[in-house]
């Protein structure tokens, strides 16, 4: 079995994925929840699909369904969607099958498990460093490295950096790379400026994935999608994706979250205030840069305030997420926008730690 243990001795030298400990009475800043939206509300939906499901029979027609509200929903074709348990599982699947054995290219820093999950699946990366000034990115040396690569990950707003890259950059970056498969991965694209869903069917290179985590409250339920072209999708559904990749529990929790869209809506603009307020605070604080948000986090640089703020943090029981220094970036945490109340605690925790 000696190819076993080489294989096992290669996965071996990747970092491990650890699941962040449910600590009690914290602020939960650190994962990107939606936490405005009502608690009661994500429990009566999910009451309602326990109830209209039959948990005895494998999911049938919750596909149909499912498909033609998230087509409604991103403005395009049923014929356009598939879906996962999670982005994750649906990254995790592109990067095991049709894009095994390429190379890829992606910004830095970025979505750290894109980048994990294509060294588990011995996929060269390349990263070209975000601005530390703006979160800007140079497209032109972007574009010119790519030329190597055969894969463009782009994730739209970007994690953790908070932004969204000029659409007029994006779509650039798609037409003149026809020969490369472009995923852009929206999975906070509901707090932005615009989506690439509705322009799929324009280019057979270009994947948008989408998630139920984010805006939609439903971490927990693991719903994932991805928009594409007919060609991608066909083969994405009839071969590469599990026959059930979802319960139905979870696929009747998304269509009814869809159906009682307006309240999530509530949720996203209320957000979207707290994010405005916060950001304003933060800038207010001599000791920290904080910059420009089009998701549900903010990120910012606290320099070599680091480990005080850090110990502060943790004092004060806010989890956020610390990546310290990071590419152009110098002691840098991300913060998820909660409620009123987390915010507050954020805002005045920070202020506090000036002195
Ligand atoms: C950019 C980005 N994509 C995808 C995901 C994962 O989403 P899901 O919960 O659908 O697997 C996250 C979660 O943090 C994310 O930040």
């Amino acid at each position: 079995m000696d190819w076993v243990n080489k294989e096992l001795s290669h996965i071996k030298t990747h970092s491990p994925y650890k699941r962040p400990k449910r600590l009690q009475d914290y602020y939960k800043l650190d994962s990107n929840e939606n936490m405005v939206l009502g608690e009661k509300f994500v429990k009566a939906i999910a009451l309602k699909s326990l109830y209209d499901n039959d948990l005895r029979e494998y999911p049938l027609e919750h596909f149909e369904i499912l498909f033609k509200k998230l087509a409604k929903y991103v403005n395009t074709n049923t014929k356009n969607i598939g879906i996962g348990s999670g982005s994750d599982q649906i990254m995790d699947l592109l990067l095991s099958t049709i894009c095994k054995g390429k190379t890829a290219i992606t910004v830095n820093p970025t979505f750290s498990y894109f980048i994990d999950r294509c060294n588990m699946h011995k996929i060269p990366t390349t990263t070209v460093n975000l601005s530390a000034l703006d979160n800007s990115l140079d497209f032109e040396f972007f574009i010119e490295e790519s030329k190597n690569n055969d894969i463009i990950y782009i994730a739209s707003p970007n994690n953790p950096t908070s932004n969204q890259f000029k659409i007029g950059d994006i779509i650039n970056l798609i037409e003149i790379s026809k020969e490369k498969l472009i995923i852009i991965d929206e999975a906070y694209v509901e707090f932005s400026g615009y989506s690439l869903s509705n322009i799929v069917n324009k280019y057979n290179n270009l994947i948008v994935m989408r998630t139920f985590s984010k805006a939609f409250g439903l971490a927990g339920a693991r719903i994932g999608y991805i928009v594409a072209n007919e060609e991608i999708i066909n083969i994405f559904n009839q071969y590469i994706q599990l026959p059930y990749p979802l319960s139905s529990f979870s696929m009747q929790l998304a269509i009814e979250a869809i159906e009682n869209i307006e309240i999530i809506k509530r949720s996203i603009e209320t957000i979207k205030q707290e994010r405005n307020k916060t950001y304003n605070k933060l800038n207010q604080i001599k000791e920290i840069k904080t910059y420009n948000s089009d998701a549900n986090f903010l990120f910012f640089q606290v320099f070599n305030h680091f480990n005080k703020i850090k110990e502060r943090l943790v004092q004060e029981k806010i989890l956020v997420k610390y990546f310290g220094n990071i590419g152009n970036y110098k002691g840098a945490i991300r913060a998820t926008i909660g409620t009123e109340e987390m915010n507050d605690k954020l805002i005045s925790t920070l202020e506090e730690s000036q002195n």
